[in-house]
């Protein structure tokens, strides 16, 4: 299947520029060039998915996968690879709408099917409103042919993906501008816009924390047949919104490492205290990380060359001083003679976000 193929090209992309270069000519002497215009945005968009993601995590014990290809090893649906699904499906769509309307995709641009028509009281469609579903259909083909599967994973995975493309259409703004005589706004015009894609972040973030575990009929699943199956599946997101993300398994325990698992655990993570500007959430990062993992938190000061004290000479030169900066980091480490998990206080820290 074509589009598999290209998903495949850009997850080796990550893995080796050379291994992508030889697929990437390959496909072009085969493939139309369009699918390539659309596989290096794909790629784009998944990363900053992965950045955004990274951004919302910062001071988690999870803190997402480090690349794209990790991010296909994860072969477990919790809540956070719900989160992953979304905020990366959401990139993609993101994007290639954006491509699109910048007109770099030469084949697309912007949504004008409304212009000229009344859109509600007192305002036309016009301008430039950013083509949604053009990111929407490709994102769907290259990023939801990654579910070959047929389980409940596959279902929840899908499922996810589609919640982050719906996010992406919910944080969208109406812009408008005004016209008539000296802008009286006797005339206003308005299109669709993408929010930042910290916007869309943020309301995904907001949906993680309240994601629902699915419920199977266990009993109906291990009935082997395969229809039946796909009936437990279906009646277990009949009542799930497709905006809200959904997992099956409860999280690991994230202070630990478990390299089976692809986590790396809390030790070495930095954590922020006393710092000015703090909020309440970034204040606690050590309690979540460091303390009630069962592990202390380590001063580290490295001490940071810089020119300081900058004077301009007429003319016109500037002098500067040699000074020496002293940093300090707070690090996650071992506590010494004892295990790591020996001091946990506990399990799993309840939800503290204010
Ligand atoms: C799409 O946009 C991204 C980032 O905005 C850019 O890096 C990429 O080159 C664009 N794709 C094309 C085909 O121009
Ligand atoms: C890693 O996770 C797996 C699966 O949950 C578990 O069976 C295993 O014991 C864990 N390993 C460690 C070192 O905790």
């Amino acid at each position: 299947m074509v589009y598999s193929l290209l998903w495949l090209l850009v997850i080796i992309h990550f893995k080796s520029f050379a291994a992508n270069a030889w697929v990437a000519n390959s496909l072009l002497m085969t493939g139309p060039k369009a699918f390539l215009n659309y596989a290096t945005s794909v790629q784009m968009g998944t990363r900053d998915g992965i950045e955004e993601c990274k951004h919302q995590f910062a001071w988690e014990r999870w803190n997402c996968p480090d690349s794209a290809v990790q991010l296909r090893g994860m072969r477990s649906a919790t809540r956070e690879t719900s989160f992953v699904h979304a905020i990366s499906a959401a990139g993609v769509m993101y994007t290639l709408t954006r491509n699109c309307s910048l007109g770099d995709l030469g084949n697309c641009g912007c949504d004008v099917s409304k212009n000229g028509k009344m859109g509600g009281r007192g305002w036309l469609w016009g301008g430039c409103s950013d083509n949604v579903d053009f990111g929407e259909r490709i994102s769907k083909q290259y990023v939801d042919t990654q579910e070959t599967g047929q389980d409940s994973r596959a279902a929840v995975n899908l499922h996810n993906n589609e919640a982050g493309r719906k996010a992406v259409k919910a944080t969208m703004k109406r812009i408008c501008r005004c016209h008539g005589m000296s802008e009286s706004c006797s005339v206003k015009t308005c299109w669709t816009q993408l929010s930042d894609f910290r916007d869309v972040g943020l309301y995904l973030k907001e949906k993680h924390d309240r994601a629902q575990k699915l419920e199977m009929d266990k009993r109906r699943m291990r009935a082997a047949n395969n229809a039946d199956n796909r009936g437990a599946i279906a009646d277990a997101f009949k009542d799930i919104a497709q905006t809200e993300l959904i997992y099956l398994e409860d999280s690991p325990d994230y202070c630990m490492k478990n390299v089976t698992l692809g986590l790396h655990g809390t030790e070495g993570r930095e954590c922020l205290q006393h710092g000015n500007g703090l909020t309440q959430w970034e204040r606690r990062s050590c309690r979540r990380l460091c303390h009630d993992c069962g592990l202390r938190v380590e001063e580290r000061r490295t001490e940071v060359a810089s020119s300081c004290n900058c004077k301009f000479q007429w003319c016109c030169k500037v002098n500067c001083e040699d000074c020496s900066q002293v940093i300090v980091k707070h690090v996650c480490a071992k506590r010494e003679g004892a295990p790591a998990q020996g001091f946990r206080k506990r399990h799993r820290a309840p939800k503290e976000r204010q």
